[in-house]
């Protein structure tokens, strides 16, 4: 049994990482039968592991239900980036205790961040033995053998690094979506902002060699992929352990020369952002112009407090330099607002800001205090009534600015990668512009999976409405 602990989740000495490839026990290939269920919380890199503990379950011979009363096997793959994540897991986990309680041989497990925090496997180990296995994001590559043990021993299994281990490489995958894919670029977070519990749960920065990206592109591009996201906590931050004077901006470039159609890559840290990223961003076509760049706060202070590393001027600047650079630019943003002692003054320097960016969507938070983080120190005065009105003061701004930037769109023809027929709009196909802006229109069956020109007809906050372009 391993056991996560933040003390050493915090080290931050240089480390070499080794490659390693993924290897399954033949023995173990398909020596299952039974049905999985899966329930996925958080971002999109939870989400793409999923992607990878979906095949590795299959591989193990188990099939995916999507009722988990049905399922032999549970698996919650969690967040806890906020203390609501946490609760959705733990709601999730009551509901399956029930289940438990009728049928002893159904297997739970947790995997994901909150499988790194030290405070909840203390709680798993005192009030949840129940739980059949926990293993954490550093040895995900692990859980067929963790599956295999608890299935042979029936013994609770936790196996939790407290620190990054090696680099592992071809995990199998199982795609959600047939045209784009996401494609990890570097792990972990090295920024340690005070409120952000990432660092910890996730480790330090690791950049994936560059060769095993563009394989993997590559091998995308064969597969008719007409899009890749590229992922990582700090993207900007890709290559910086590496020290080969390989970036983000000579990895953009290197993947734009190639013939995918559409390029995506988040989350971007202001603070590591380069005039370089910049050039190689607007000279491609096919990077699309969305830019995902978290904000946080409006005001100097709080930025400060926060650890972001940049000031509103600065962050500015670059958002400026953008939209002057990339035709077209989207840019989206994440903003919390009540983290401690924030004034009245300076949440109004938040709602500036956004007057003056006008971001086409942004993620919007109430602050959450993580346990182990610097800022869950922090003594607050803000009652959560106030943050509460805050929060919807923020909303209902942000909301007006999605709203513009779409109407200013009608009358246009955007190029859309379609997905498929929409669930809720009888008729309809839907899509996705290069600015991530999604797209609800009259088209054709045989739209699908591809990049088609559609004019715009209407807009909503969150959507377009269109039709096909003729000619
Ligand atoms: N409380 C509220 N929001 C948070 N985020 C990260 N940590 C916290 C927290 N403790 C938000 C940030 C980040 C996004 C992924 O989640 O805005 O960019
Ligand atoms: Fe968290 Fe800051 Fe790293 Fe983003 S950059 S993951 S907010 S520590």
């Amino acid at each position: 049994m391993h056991l996560p602990t933040y003390q050493e989740a915090k080290t931050m000495d240089k480390k070499n990482y080794e490659k390693k490839e993924f290897f399954l026990n033949p023995k173990l290939v398909h020596r299952y039968h039974g049905t999985y269920h899966l329930k996925t919380y958080g971002c999109q890199m939870n989400e793409h592991d999923s992607e990878n503990i979906k095949a590795m379950l299959e591989e193990l011979g188990f099939t995916q239900v999507d009722d988990y009363e049905k399922a032999d096997v549970v698996l919650l793959n969690t967040c806890s980036i906020r203390e609501n994540a946490n609760n959705k897991a733990f709601g999730m986990l009551g509901r399956l205790k029930h289940l438990k309680d009728e049928n002893k041989d159904i297997v739970v497990g947790l995997c994901g961040c909150m499988a790194q925090e030290e405070k909840v496997i203390h709680d798993i180990l005192e009030k949840y033995q129940w739980i059949n296995f926990v293993v954490g994001t550093h040895n995900l590559y692990q859980l067929p053998e963790i599956i295999a043990k608890v299935l042979e021993s029936k013994e609770q299994q936790i196996e939790v690094f407290s620190r990054e281990q090696d680099l592992v490489e071809s995990l199998p995958v199982k795609r959600d979506n047939p045209y784009s894919a996401y494609v990890n670029i570097i792990y972990g977070c090295d920024k340690f902002c005070t409120y952000c519990i990432v660092p910890y749960t996730r480790g330090r920065q690791r950049s994936r060699a560059k060769e095993d990206i563009l394989k993997e592109v590559h091998q995308l591009i064969k597969d008719g992929y007409q899009e890749v996201i590229l992922l990582g906590q700090n993207v900007n931050a890709y290559g910086k352990d590496l020290n080969d004077n390989y970036d983000l901006a000579t990895l953009l470039e290197e993947i734009a020369k190639t013939t995918i159609p559409r390029i995506r890559f988040v989350t971007s840290h202001p603070w590591d952002f380069t005039k370089e990223m910049i050039e190689v961003i607007s000279k491609y076509d096919n990077i699309c112009p969305s830019i995902h760049l978290p904000v946080q706060s409006g005001s100097n202070k709080v930025l400060k407090l926060m650890g972001r590393r940049y000031t509103k001027e600065q962050y500015i600047a670059l958002f400026d330099e953008l939209k002057k650079k990339k035709k077209n630019c989207a840019i989206s943003t994440d903003i919390i607002v009540g983290f401690p002692n924030e004034s009245d003054e300076e949440f109004q320097d938040t709602l500036d800001l956004v007057d003056y960016c006008q971001f086409d969507n942004a993620f919007t938070f109430i602050y959450s205090p993580r346990y182990g983080t610097p800022a869950a120190k922090m003594k607050d005065n803000i009652s959560k009534e106030v943050k509460e009105a805050r929060l919807q003061k923020l909303n209902e701004k942000v909301n007006q600015y999605f709203l513009k930037n779409n109407q200013a769109l009608i009358g246009k023809t955007v190029d859309v990668l379609v997905m498929g027929k929409s669930e809720k709009k009888d008729g309809l196909f839907y899509g996705y512009t290069d600015t991530m802006k999604l797209i609800n229109f009259k088209g054709e069956n045989e739209n699908i999976g591809k990049i088609v020109s559609v004019k715009v007809l209407d807009a909503k906050t969150w959507s377009l409405d269109g039709e096909i372009a003729n000619g």
